[in-house]
């Protein structure tokens, strides 16, 4: 039944492996978005182009969506890579790459992986201008030609809402309404998807159903809405039951619960996957063939590389059986 179909977003890569310090080499990355598309995820978020003078361990992420294109699946599922890009330089980056990669290309073929472009904008002014350097308003302009030049090439746009449930600035003073309103506009700009953000994990089930309350009083369709929850406070599981409950069918998550946010003091990684997989599953609903033991696998090799005790519960207790 369609209904039961979850659609699980793996975000590690990027979210996972952004904040931290030590480079990590290039091999490292394409080996870990590689062993993720074989064990049956088809959604990877893969990299990210922004300053690097801002985070500087996405700086290889044109290497990365290079490969991606120059290399044959991983996996006999169509995959879909994704790629944030907060501005036109970041865009045009990404769209150079995949220009060149078609030029080499004598032709479509239908295993090709399919790319997505991500903008990100925030809840709230004071996470803007510490994420992006400007504020709501100015953000949603930058995203426009973004948005538009990324369709313009038949790629699929999700657009990010951050500190939906919480700011790491202004607390738990987020307006609900506010972020209906931001999705509204980026929805009417042509995106495809809205990932909302629980960027710090200040979120708890009563306020994730206010929140989606108001999405759908503000006319969003749940089909259009992804949830993005890091588990800071340990309630992103929660939090998801709620959000399956009001029809959202879509979440993000990353391998081994690696993770934060440059900008989210404190923050921790998103909820594993491993955690969602068992999860859902556990719900009889249904994630695509994910296998769970090569996903734990994953999540304690990763964890070991960048040397960080694994975060995966779910992880950890199938690991040691
Ligand atoms: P800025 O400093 O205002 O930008 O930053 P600028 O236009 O003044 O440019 C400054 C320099 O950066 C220039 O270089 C530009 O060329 C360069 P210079 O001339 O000084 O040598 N530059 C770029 N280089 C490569 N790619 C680009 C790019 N843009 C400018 N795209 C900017 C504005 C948006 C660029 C900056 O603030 C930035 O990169 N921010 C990214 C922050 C970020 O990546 N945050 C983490 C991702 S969001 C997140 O984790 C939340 C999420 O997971 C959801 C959730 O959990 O809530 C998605
Ligand atoms: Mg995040």
């Amino acid at each position: 039944h369609h209904n039961n179909r979850v659609r699980i977003v793996e975000v590690g890569p990027r979210d996972g492996l952004q904040n931290e310090k030590k480079a990590i080499p290039l091999q490292t990355k394409l080996q870990l978005i590689e062993r993720l598309a074989g064990t049956g995820l088809q959604d990877i978020e893969a990299g990210s182009f922004v300053a690097p003078k801002w985070v500087p361990q996405m700086a290889d992420s044109d290497s990365i969506l290079s490969h991606i294109l120059a290399t044959p699946p991983a996996s006999t599922n169509r995959m879909r890579y994704s790629f944030l890009a907060p501005n036109m330089k970041g865009f045009e980056n990404a769209a150079s790459i995949l220009d060149q990669a078609s030029t080499d290309r004598s032709s479509e073929d239908a295993g090709d992986p399919l790319i997505e472009i991500s903008v990100f904008a925030a809840a709230t002014e004071s996470f803007s201008q510490k994420n992006l350097n400007c504020d709501i308003a100015t953000s949603l302009e930058r995203f426009r030609p973004v948005v538009q030049g990324a369709r313009a090439k038949g790629l699929r746009v999700r657009a990010y809402i951050s500190v939906v449930l919480g700011c790491p600035f202004e607390g738990y003073d987020v307006d609900p309404k506010k972020v209906a309103e931001i999705a509204t506009d980026l929805l009417e700009m042509g995106a495809d998807e809205i990932a909302l953000g629980d960027t710090t994990g200040m979120g708890t089930a009563p306020r994730t159903s206010e929140l989606l309350r108001a999405m759908q009083a503000a006319g969003v369709r749940t089909e259009d809405i992804a949830m993005h929850f890091h588990d800071t406070y340990g309630q992103a599981l929660v939090n998801t039951a709620v959000s399956l409950e009001h029809g959202i069918r879509t979440f993000d998550s990353s391998v081994g619960g690696l993770g934060g946010c440059p900008y989210s003091p404190g923050a921790t990684g998103n909820v594993s996957t491993e955690d969602m997989v068992y999860f859902v599953e556990s719900l009889g609903m249904d994630c695509g063939d994910v296998d769970l033991e090569a996903l734990s696998d994953v999540g304690q090799w990763i964890s070991r590389e960048i040397g960080k005790e694994n975060a995966s519960s779910v992880g950890k207790a199938l690991l040691g059986r």
